[in-house]
Protein backbone atom coordinates (compact mmCIF):
# COMPACT_ATOMS: atom_id res chain seq x y z
CA UNK A 1 0.00 0.00 0.00
CA UNK A 2 1.12 3.38 -0.51
CA UNK A 3 2.52 5.33 2.11
CA UNK A 4 1.22 8.80 2.25
CA UNK A 5 2.62 11.45 4.85
CA UNK A 6 0.58 14.49 6.13
CA UNK A 7 2.10 17.82 4.56
CA UNK A 8 5.14 18.41 6.55
CA UNK A 9 7.21 19.53 3.71
CA UNK A 10 4.62 22.63 2.40
CA UNK A 11 6.17 25.46 2.10
CA UNK A 12 5.63 28.07 5.04
CA UNK A 13 2.85 30.18 3.64
CA UNK A 14 1.11 34.01 4.06
CA UNK A 15 -1.27 32.28 7.21
CA UNK A 16 -0.56 29.96 9.72
CA UNK A 17 -2.49 29.05 13.14
CA UNK A 18 -0.72 27.04 15.72
CA UNK A 19 -2.45 25.22 18.15
CA UNK A 20 -1.55 23.08 21.48
CA UNK A 21 -3.80 21.37 23.39
CA UNK A 22 -3.39 18.99 26.70
CA UNK A 23 -6.21 15.96 27.36
CA UNK A 24 -8.18 15.99 29.89
CA UNK A 25 -8.97 12.43 31.63
CA UNK A 26 -12.52 12.13 29.85
CA UNK A 27 -14.49 9.06 28.85
CA UNK A 28 -15.21 10.33 25.34
CA UNK A 29 -11.25 10.99 24.75
CA UNK A 30 -10.50 7.94 22.67
CA UNK A 31 -13.57 8.54 20.52
CA UNK A 32 -13.45 11.99 20.08
CA UNK A 33 -9.57 11.13 19.60
CA UNK A 34 -10.86 9.25 16.07
CA UNK A 35 -13.44 11.42 15.11
CA UNK A 36 -10.45 14.29 14.89
CA UNK A 37 -8.30 11.62 12.95
CA UNK A 38 -11.12 11.41 10.14
CA UNK A 39 -11.41 15.31 10.34
CA UNK A 40 -7.83 16.20 9.85
CA UNK A 41 -7.81 14.50 6.63
CA UNK A 42 -11.45 15.67 5.62
CA UNK A 43 -10.17 19.24 6.07
CA UNK A 44 -6.75 18.69 4.03
CA UNK A 45 -9.00 16.72 1.32
CA UNK A 46 -11.77 19.94 1.57
CA UNK A 47 -9.43 22.67 1.44
CA UNK A 48 -7.69 20.73 -1.60
CA UNK A 49 -10.69 20.56 -3.64
CA UNK A 50 -12.65 23.81 -2.95
CA UNK A 51 -9.03 26.18 -2.90
CA UNK A 52 -6.39 24.33 -5.41
CA UNK A 53 -4.35 27.19 -5.60
CA UNK A 54 -4.42 28.59 -1.65
CA UNK A 55 -1.46 25.67 -0.58
CA UNK A 56 -3.39 25.23 2.69
CA UNK A 57 -2.93 22.29 5.03
CA UNK A 58 -3.37 21.10 8.25
CA UNK A 59 -0.89 18.54 10.08
CA UNK A 60 -1.68 16.93 13.29
CA UNK A 61 0.95 16.23 15.73
CA UNK A 62 1.04 13.86 18.79
CA UNK A 63 3.13 13.90 21.96
CA UNK A 64 4.63 11.29 23.86
CA UNK A 65 2.11 11.20 26.83
CA UNK A 66 -0.80 11.39 24.36
CA UNK A 67 0.23 8.71 22.40
CA UNK A 68 0.44 6.65 25.81
CA UNK A 69 -3.03 8.13 26.90
CA UNK A 70 -5.08 7.10 23.84
CA UNK A 71 -2.93 3.50 23.94
CA UNK A 72 -1.79 3.82 20.24
CA UNK A 73 0.49 1.82 18.38
CA UNK A 74 3.21 -0.23 20.29
CA UNK A 75 6.44 -0.21 20.04
CA UNK A 76 6.28 4.14 20.08
CA UNK A 77 8.38 5.74 16.94
CA UNK A 78 12.17 5.37 18.01
CA UNK A 79 12.95 8.41 18.99
CA UNK A 80 9.57 9.68 20.58
CA UNK A 81 10.04 11.04 23.74
CA UNK A 82 9.09 13.78 26.52
CA UNK A 83 11.78 16.65 25.13
CA UNK A 84 14.30 17.01 28.15
CA UNK A 85 15.70 20.59 28.67
CA UNK A 86 18.96 21.30 27.40
CA UNK A 87 20.65 23.86 30.11
CA UNK A 88 23.48 26.07 29.41
CA UNK A 89 25.64 28.00 31.21
CA UNK A 90 23.71 31.22 30.10
CA UNK A 91 20.43 30.04 28.31
CA UNK A 92 18.27 27.05 28.32
CA UNK A 93 16.08 25.31 25.93
CA UNK A 94 13.16 24.31 28.13
CA UNK A 95 11.03 21.32 28.41
CA UNK A 96 6.69 22.59 28.16
CA UNK A 97 3.95 20.14 28.48
CA UNK A 98 1.73 19.39 24.90
CA UNK A 99 -0.56 16.71 23.53
CA UNK A 100 -1.65 17.48 20.00
CA UNK A 101 -0.17 20.30 18.14
CA UNK A 102 -1.88 21.65 14.64
CA UNK A 103 -0.19 23.35 12.27
CA UNK A 104 -2.59 25.15 9.73
CA UNK A 105 -1.47 26.69 6.72
CA UNK A 106 -3.12 28.88 3.91
CA UNK A 107 -2.36 31.93 1.62
CA UNK A 108 -6.08 33.22 2.93
CA UNK A 109 -6.39 33.46 6.86
CA UNK A 110 -10.21 32.36 6.47
CA UNK A 111 -9.32 28.82 5.35
CA UNK A 112 -7.61 27.95 8.41
CA UNK A 113 -9.29 30.59 11.02
CA UNK A 114 -12.63 28.11 10.07
CA UNK A 115 -10.21 24.81 10.09
CA UNK A 116 -9.29 25.88 13.98
CA UNK A 117 -12.82 26.31 14.53
CA UNK A 118 -13.93 22.61 13.53
CA UNK A 119 -10.77 21.25 15.40
CA UNK A 120 -11.35 23.58 18.68
CA UNK A 121 -15.26 22.19 18.43
CA UNK A 122 -14.59 19.15 18.67
CA UNK A 123 -11.57 18.91 21.22
CA UNK A 124 -13.39 21.18 23.99
CA UNK A 125 -15.16 18.84 25.56
CA UNK A 126 -11.54 16.82 26.02
CA UNK A 127 -9.20 19.00 25.45
CA UNK A 128 -7.73 22.62 26.90
CA UNK A 129 -5.98 24.92 24.59
CA UNK A 130 -2.68 25.78 25.83
CA UNK A 131 -1.21 27.80 22.67
CA UNK A 132 -2.50 29.55 19.75
CA UNK A 133 -0.15 31.54 17.54
CA UNK A 134 -1.46 33.67 14.65
CA UNK A 135 1.96 34.26 12.26
CA UNK A 136 2.30 35.67 9.53
CA UNK A 137 4.35 36.25 6.57
CA UNK A 138 7.00 39.28 7.14
CA UNK A 139 8.10 40.70 3.94
CA UNK A 140 10.48 38.15 1.97
CA UNK A 141 10.02 35.32 4.43
CA UNK A 142 11.95 37.41 6.97
CA UNK A 143 11.81 36.68 10.51
CA UNK A 144 10.59 39.61 12.93
CA UNK A 145 14.73 40.45 13.38
CA UNK A 146 14.30 41.27 10.18
CA UNK A 147 16.62 38.82 8.62
CA UNK A 148 15.13 36.11 5.68
CA UNK A 149 14.51 32.72 7.42
CA UNK A 150 14.51 29.21 5.48
CA UNK A 151 17.33 30.08 3.21
CA UNK A 152 19.61 27.34 3.66
CA UNK A 153 16.04 24.77 4.09
CA UNK A 154 16.43 21.36 2.04
CA UNK A 155 14.45 21.55 -1.18
CA UNK A 156 13.06 18.95 -3.78
CA UNK A 157 13.94 15.22 -2.85
CA UNK A 158 15.64 16.70 0.06
CA UNK A 159 13.39 17.86 1.60
CA UNK A 160 11.37 14.29 1.35
CA UNK A 161 14.61 12.70 2.47
CA UNK A 162 15.09 15.04 6.06
CA UNK A 163 11.71 15.67 6.78
CA UNK A 164 10.16 11.85 6.73
CA UNK A 165 11.10 8.80 8.63
CA UNK A 166 12.69 6.23 6.02
CA UNK A 167 13.65 2.80 6.33
CA UNK A 168 15.19 3.06 9.55
CA UNK A 169 11.78 2.71 11.26
CA UNK A 170 9.74 0.63 9.01
CA UNK A 171 6.68 1.12 11.38
CA UNK A 172 6.14 4.62 10.73
CA UNK A 173 8.28 5.12 7.77
CA UNK A 174 6.44 8.75 5.85
CA UNK A 175 6.25 9.95 10.08
CA UNK A 176 7.90 12.72 10.97
CA UNK A 177 9.44 14.30 13.99
CA UNK A 178 7.92 17.69 15.04
CA UNK A 179 9.95 19.86 17.42
CA UNK A 180 8.62 23.26 18.41
CA UNK A 181 9.81 26.47 20.18
CA UNK A 182 7.92 29.55 21.07
CA UNK A 183 10.80 32.43 21.05
CA UNK A 184 10.07 36.47 22.38
CA UNK A 185 12.80 38.68 21.18
CA UNK A 186 14.24 41.71 23.47
CA UNK A 187 13.38 43.92 20.46
CA UNK A 188 14.87 46.73 22.17
CA UNK A 189 18.23 44.95 22.72
CA UNK A 190 17.89 44.05 19.23
CA UNK A 191 17.44 47.53 17.75
CA UNK A 192 20.04 48.99 19.40
CA UNK A 193 23.01 46.77 17.68
CA UNK A 194 24.27 48.18 13.95
CA UNK A 195 23.47 46.06 11.60
CA UNK A 196 26.89 44.99 10.94
CA UNK A 197 26.67 43.83 14.79
CA UNK A 198 23.16 42.26 13.73
CA UNK A 199 24.76 40.57 10.96
CA UNK A 200 27.68 39.24 13.06
CA UNK A 201 25.03 37.43 15.74
CA UNK A 202 23.25 35.59 12.11
CA UNK A 203 25.97 35.02 10.29
CA UNK A 204 24.27 36.61 6.68
CA UNK A 205 23.72 40.12 5.79
CA UNK A 206 20.84 41.76 6.27
CA UNK A 207 19.53 43.07 3.03
CA UNK A 208 20.74 40.59 0.56
CA UNK A 209 20.94 37.51 2.70
CA UNK A 210 24.35 36.55 1.20
CA UNK A 211 26.46 33.78 4.16
CA UNK A 212 29.37 35.44 5.71
CA UNK A 213 32.40 33.64 4.05
CA UNK A 214 34.37 31.55 6.83
CA UNK A 215 36.98 33.53 7.71
CA UNK A 216 34.55 36.33 8.78
CA UNK A 217 31.42 34.48 10.34
CA UNK A 218 31.93 34.44 13.94
CA UNK A 219 31.43 30.91 15.44
CA UNK A 220 29.02 32.04 17.48
CA UNK A 221 26.57 33.08 14.70
CA UNK A 222 23.77 31.37 14.59
CA UNK A 223 24.24 29.91 11.54
CA UNK A 224 27.72 28.69 12.29
CA UNK A 225 26.55 26.50 15.23
CA UNK A 226 23.29 25.61 13.58
CA UNK A 227 24.73 24.41 10.15
CA UNK A 228 25.96 20.54 11.50
CA UNK A 229 27.37 17.01 10.38
CA UNK A 230 27.00 13.48 10.84
CA UNK A 231 29.94 11.33 12.10
CA UNK A 232 31.29 11.17 8.49
CA UNK A 233 31.09 14.78 7.06
CA UNK A 234 27.74 14.62 6.00
CA UNK A 235 25.42 17.13 5.99
CA UNK A 236 22.43 17.02 8.42
CA UNK A 237 19.30 19.02 7.71
CA UNK A 238 16.00 19.94 8.82
CA UNK A 239 13.03 21.13 7.63
CA UNK A 240 12.17 24.93 9.20
CA UNK A 241 9.07 26.31 8.84
CA UNK A 242 9.21 29.19 11.53
CA UNK A 243 6.73 32.04 11.55
CA UNK A 244 6.98 35.40 13.06
CA UNK A 245 4.07 36.62 15.14
CA UNK A 246 3.77 39.73 17.52
CA UNK A 247 1.52 42.49 18.88
CA UNK A 248 3.57 45.97 18.55
CA UNK A 249 1.78 48.05 20.88
CA UNK A 250 2.27 45.23 23.61
CA UNK A 251 6.01 45.38 22.80
CA UNK A 252 5.79 41.46 21.96
CA UNK A 253 7.80 40.22 19.07
CA UNK A 254 8.36 36.51 18.52
CA UNK A 255 9.01 33.52 16.07
CA UNK A 256 7.31 30.00 16.53
CA UNK A 257 10.65 27.75 15.82
CA UNK A 258 8.36 24.94 14.08
CA UNK A 259 10.83 21.97 11.89
CA UNK A 260 10.19 18.25 10.70
CA UNK A 261 12.89 15.87 10.76
CA UNK A 262 13.26 11.95 10.40
CA UNK A 263 15.07 11.83 13.36
CA UNK A 264 14.87 14.50 16.08
CA UNK A 265 18.55 13.62 16.91
CA UNK A 266 19.63 15.79 14.38
CA UNK A 267 17.15 18.99 15.99
CA UNK A 268 18.41 17.76 18.98
CA UNK A 269 22.18 17.78 17.94
CA UNK A 270 21.17 21.87 16.75
CA UNK A 271 19.98 22.69 20.36
CA UNK A 272 22.92 21.63 21.68
CA UNK A 273 25.15 23.50 20.03
CA UNK A 274 22.80 26.65 20.11
CA UNK A 275 22.41 25.95 23.91
CA UNK A 276 25.64 24.94 25.26
CA UNK A 277 27.91 26.26 22.81
CA UNK A 278 30.61 24.28 20.64
CA UNK A 279 32.53 24.78 22.44
CA UNK A 280 30.73 24.24 25.28
CA UNK A 281 30.03 28.31 26.57
CA UNK A 282 30.15 29.83 23.15
CA UNK A 283 26.68 29.44 23.06
CA UNK A 284 24.60 31.39 20.01
CA UNK A 285 24.47 35.07 19.55
CA UNK A 286 21.06 34.93 18.97
CA UNK A 287 19.95 33.54 22.18
CA UNK A 288 21.15 36.62 23.85
CA UNK A 289 18.29 38.14 22.00
CA UNK A 290 15.65 35.49 21.99
CA UNK A 291 14.09 33.31 25.14
CA UNK A 292 12.41 29.91 24.20
CA UNK A 293 9.45 30.06 26.52
CA UNK A 294 8.00 26.47 25.33
CA UNK A 295 9.84 23.48 23.61
CA UNK A 296 7.65 20.81 22.90
CA UNK A 297 8.78 17.31 20.71
CA UNK A 298 5.73 15.89 19.04
CA UNK A 299 5.73 12.69 16.36
CA UNK A 300 3.64 13.06 12.79
CA UNK A 301 1.85 10.09 12.03
CA UNK A 302 1.20 9.28 8.30
CA UNK A 303 -2.10 9.80 6.39
CA UNK A 304 -2.80 6.15 6.18
CA UNK A 305 -2.10 6.13 10.34
CA UNK A 306 -4.50 8.96 10.77
CA UNK A 307 -7.17 6.45 8.96
CA UNK A 308 -6.16 3.69 10.74
CA UNK A 309 -6.70 5.44 14.17
CA UNK A 310 -10.18 7.05 12.92
CA UNK A 311 -11.61 3.45 13.30
C1 LIG B 1 19.25 29.51 9.76
C2 LIG B 1 16.41 32.53 12.30
C3 LIG B 1 16.01 29.17 15.79
C4 LIG B 1 18.19 25.97 12.88
C5 LIG B 1 18.57 30.64 10.18
C6 LIG B 1 18.59 31.92 9.51
C7 LIG B 1 17.79 32.75 10.21
C8 LIG B 1 17.27 32.02 11.34
C9 LIG B 1 17.47 34.22 9.91
C10 LIG B 1 19.39 32.24 8.23
C11 LIG B 1 18.68 31.92 6.95
C12 LIG B 1 18.34 30.47 6.73
O1 LIG B 1 19.15 29.68 6.23
O2 LIG B 1 17.23 30.09 7.10
C13 LIG B 1 16.07 31.86 13.48
C14 LIG B 1 15.31 32.48 14.54
C15 LIG B 1 15.21 31.53 15.53
C16 LIG B 1 15.90 30.33 15.07
C17 LIG B 1 14.76 33.90 14.54
C18 LIG B 1 14.54 31.64 16.87
C19 LIG B 1 14.81 32.62 17.68
C20 LIG B 1 16.57 28.01 15.31
C21 LIG B 1 16.59 26.74 16.01
C22 LIG B 1 17.20 25.84 15.18
C23 LIG B 1 17.56 26.54 13.97
C24 LIG B 1 16.01 26.50 17.41
C25 LIG B 1 17.49 24.36 15.35
C26 LIG B 1 17.03 23.61 16.33
C27 LIG B 1 18.66 26.67 11.80
C28 LIG B 1 19.41 26.05 10.71
C29 LIG B 1 19.76 27.07 9.83
C30 LIG B 1 19.18 28.29 10.38
C31 LIG B 1 19.74 24.57 10.55
C32 LIG B 1 20.57 26.94 8.52
C33 LIG B 1 22.05 26.93 8.86
C34 LIG B 1 22.89 26.82 7.59
O3 LIG B 1 23.08 25.70 7.14
O4 LIG B 1 23.31 27.87 7.08
N1 LIG B 1 17.77 30.73 11.30
N2 LIG B 1 16.39 30.59 13.82
N3 LIG B 1 17.16 27.85 14.09
N4 LIG B 1 18.53 28.00 11.56
FE1 LIG B 1 17.52 29.30 12.71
Amino acid sequence: MKIESQNVTDYPNSNTIFMVWRLVDDPKLKEIFQQLSALVLNLNNSVFNRFPDSRASCVMGIGHNAWKILELPTPLPKELVNFEEIRGDKHTAVSTPGDLHFHLRADDKSIIFDMAIEISKLLTPVAESILEIHGFKYWDDRSILGFVDGTENPHNEDRDFFAKIGDEDLQYKGGSYLFTQKYLHNINAWRSLSVEEQEKVIGRSKENDIEMSDDVKPSNSHIALANIEGENGEELKIVRDNMPFGSPSMGEFGTYFISYASTFSTTKKMLTNMFIGDPPGNHDRILDFSTAVTGTLFFIPTKNMLDDFSG
